[in-house]
């Protein structure tokens, strides 16, 4: 596909502009809700992410000033600026409230507002946001609008290509959200809301979404391994590739794209990058919270330590059982000698 074109395309480490807002590259870590807060976004620029986008963040928490919404996913750390800007990304059904949201997502440091228009959560899509806004047009335009007003600042979408297999109304809707909405770019996910996370997503459409908008059009979807997302990235001229679970407790992914590191990382370098992690999660949620928070990160890094299955699976059992941080500092010691002494 595009063959001509391939030898004007962009490199991923080149920079390119949302609105007036400057990417250092076209390495974009995806929202990810539970998972997506100041640090983790951090970590991806750490190694090489030119943007970061939060986990979803709900308009009504924060126009109503949850506190704990406002004190943990509307979090911005000076540290995470590091390799680029920050966006926020909110989601909700009501432009007034989603107003008030952009302009207090503004005011804790966002560089740019996110909308989200892909969550097939039925929870969520049964309030009218997330993927319910692919049917519903006028609001989502209204939405933008209204985010763009609140903000001062450039807003973005995220959407799927339809709600169910073979639609395509999330083509047609991101047309409209950038020439009446006035939306600074798009991320797409090509696949239908039903298939949630699964199956191939149809990159041809992103191809065809990126050849009509003259606005950044961000891939997001099956971006797995450096080899593929390079080639999915030339092959749909897209302006940047989004890493959601790619990127899982694999940060390397990113590097690798930026150019600054070539294989996968050594157990030594996995296990210092947990340590990391258990520090940044004590900063942020305390020890007791850490300690359970942390239970969904350790099978993405045990899991790269290249340990026989019985060592991984023993390792990772201890990790999810230890009921302090220290206990668990204690475990990554006894990790690193398993790996020195199999
Ligand atoms: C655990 C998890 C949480 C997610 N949370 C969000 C979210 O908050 N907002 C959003 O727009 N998409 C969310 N997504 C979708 C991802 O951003 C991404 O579009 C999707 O995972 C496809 O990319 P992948 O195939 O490379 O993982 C989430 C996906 C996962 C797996």
């Amino acid at each position: 596909m595009q063959a001509t074109a391939q030898s004007t395309l962009p490199s991923l480490q080149e920079p390119f502009s949302i609105g007036s807002v400057r990417i250092p590259n076209r390495l974009v870590l995806a929202p990810l809700a539970g998972i997506g807060n100041w640090f983790v976004r951090w970590q991806a620029k750490r190694y090489g992410a030119g943007l970061a986008v939060s986990e979803m963040v709900s308009s009504h928490a924060i126009a109503y000033r949850n506190r704990r919404t406002l004190a943990e996913l509307l979090r911005i750390e000076e540290r995470e600026r590091c390799g680029g800007p920050v966006s926020i990304q909110l989601f909700g059904a009501d432009p007034q409230v989603m107003r008030s949201a952009a302009r207090a997502a503004a005011g804790a440091g966002a560089d740019l507002i996110d909308l989200n228009m892909g969550c097939p959560v039925p929870k969520v899509c049964r309030s009218g946001a997330g993927a319910a806004l692919l049917e519903d047009p006028e609001r989502a335009i209204a939405l933008v609008a209204a985010a763009r007003e609140g903000s001062c600042l450039p807003v973005t979408v995220k959407l799927r290509c339809g709600r169910r297999a073979g639609e395509r109304g999330g083509v047609e809707l991101a047309l409209r959200l950038v020439r009446e909405g006035g939306a600074a770019a798009v991320a797409l996910h090509p696949r239908p809301a039903s298939a949630r996370h699964a199956g191939a997503p149809d990159y041809a459409l992103a191809a065809e979404l990126a050849a009509q908008l003259d606005v950044p059009v961000i891939l997001s979807g099956g971006m797995r391994s450096a080899e593929q997302i390079r080639a999915v990235f030339a092959q749909t001229g897209v302006a940047a590739v989004m890493l959601a679970r790619g990127s899982l407790g694999n940060p390397w992914l990113f590097a690798q794209l930026a150019g600054k590191e070539q294989g996968p990382p050594s157990a030594e370098a996995v296990l210092e990058e947990l340590s990391w992690v258990i520090a940044r999660a004590q900063e942020h949620l305390g020890a007791e919270r850490a300690c359970r928070y942390l239970r969904k990160h350790y099978p993405w890094y045990v899991a790269r330590l290249g340990l026989a299955k019985a060592q991984a699976r023993a390792l990772l059992a201890r990790l999810q059982r230890a009921a302090t941080l220290e206990q668990a500092w204690a475990l990554l010691a006894q990790g690193a000698h398993m790996r020195a002494d199999p």
